[in-house]
């Protein structure tokens, strides 16, 4: 007998339909993921109910084919997991039954994971010398999070956002100035063509809070600028704005990151979610750590953004820690960490 432990992780929190065999919670086997993003599109954000559908439909294939990719049957694997939240609620819902009924029927012990976990414990798959404790900066669609991974599954959250996630902040202001969606990965490739320091933005402050983020008054800075351009019949330079804008949540992101590290006893700094995969933070923040001597340990952008192969990497250590939950698992799209 082997001591090896292989999960069958399933994520379906968003508009990712996605499933992945991972072992010992460091080597992914298989990582299958269908994207919806063509489907939510044309309407300009993802449509929870055309989400939950869609997940329906893939679900069955996508596990099915992560199995066949990592050469595995269902006897093979030691354990199934899934995330139970935060998320859309039927999408989660879709994730959640299929795992439950897949461990009943395969007579497999079950493991809930949390999102942001997931996407932390991302970076283990390819960082097998990071091991906790660090800091980390979580940034995707629905969360800004600097946390302390004190232990694995284990967190202190230092600083989040008061209204905005700095990947809505991306995705609204890529609407308003006609990038379309998913907004990320749009202003991403068109600021390399803008000039950053076109226009200065406002960097959100909090006023009760040493640390915490606010991106709601930069989305509205770009809408004024835009506004006040068309008022004045002035051309709006769209590489110009998603430039100008990045930069400003870089150097916020960036600096105020900079400034918990210091203030820890941490010497170790990941970055994680959605927003990780953004080539300008990536660089600022590898600048700005290599300045104290210490690197940036960042996934790949394919597990950067939604995938199942970090909800298997966060598994694994919750399930070596003893976690297991029963068929009443339910979806919990609020969920905190
Ligand atoms: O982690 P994720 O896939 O889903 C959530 O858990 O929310 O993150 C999705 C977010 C979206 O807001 C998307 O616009 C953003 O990540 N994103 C990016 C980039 N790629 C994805 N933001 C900035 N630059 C990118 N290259
Ligand atoms: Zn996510």
């Amino acid at each position: 007998m082997s001591d090896d432990l292989s999960i069958l992780a399933i994520e379906t929190s968003c508009d990712e339909t996605a499933a992945a065999v991972v072992r010992n919670g460091r080597e992914v086997l298989s990582n299958v993921i269908y994207t919806q993003i063509a489907l939510h599109t044309e309407y300009g954000g993802v449509v929870p109910e055309i989400a939950s559908r869609k997940h329906v439909e893939k679900i069955n294939p996508v596990v099915r084919q992560a199995l066949a990719d990592a050469k595995m049957e269902l006897k093979d694997v030691d354990a199934i997991a899934v995330t139970y939240g935060p998320g859309l609620v039927g999408p989660l819902l879709v994730g959640v039954n299929c795992a439950k009924a897949i461990a009943w029927a395969a007579g497999k012990p079950l493991v809930g994971v949390h999102h942001i976990s997931g996407h932390i414990s991302a970076n283990y798959i390819e960082h097998p010398d990071l091991e906790p404790p660090y800091m980390c900066l979580v940034v995707s669609g629905g969360h800004t999070h600097l946390v302390e991974v004190t232990g694995y599954g284990e967190y202190r959250i230092i600083a989040r956002t008061r209204d905005d996630a700095a990947g809505e902040a991306f995705d609204k202001v890529a609407r308003a100035i006609g990038l379309g969606y998913p907004g990320g990965p749009k202003i991403d490739k068109t600021a390399r063509e803008g000039d950053a320091h076109a226009i200065d933005f406002p960097k959100g402050k909090v006023r009760d809070s040493e640390y915490d983020f606010s991106f709601s008054g930069l989305k509205s800075a770009v809408l004024n600028h835009l506004n006040s351009c068309k008022m004045q019949g002035i051309e709006v330079n769209t590489a110009d704005i998603a430039a100008s804008f990045q930069r400003s949540v870089v150097e916020v992101l960036c600096e105020r990151s900079m400034e918990v590290f210091d203030n820890s006893d941490m010497d170790k700094f990941a970055l994680a979610g959605g927003v990780a995969s953004n080539t300008a933070l990536r660089n600022a923040l590898a600048d700005a750590l290599a300045a104290r001597g210490a690197k940036l340990y960042v996934p790949s952008p394919v597990y950067c953004t939604d995938n199942a192969a970090m909800i298997g990497a966060a598994a694994y250590y919750e399930y070596t820690a003893g976690v297991r939950h029963g068929y009443d698992l339910n979806a919990v799209p609020n969920l905190s960490l």
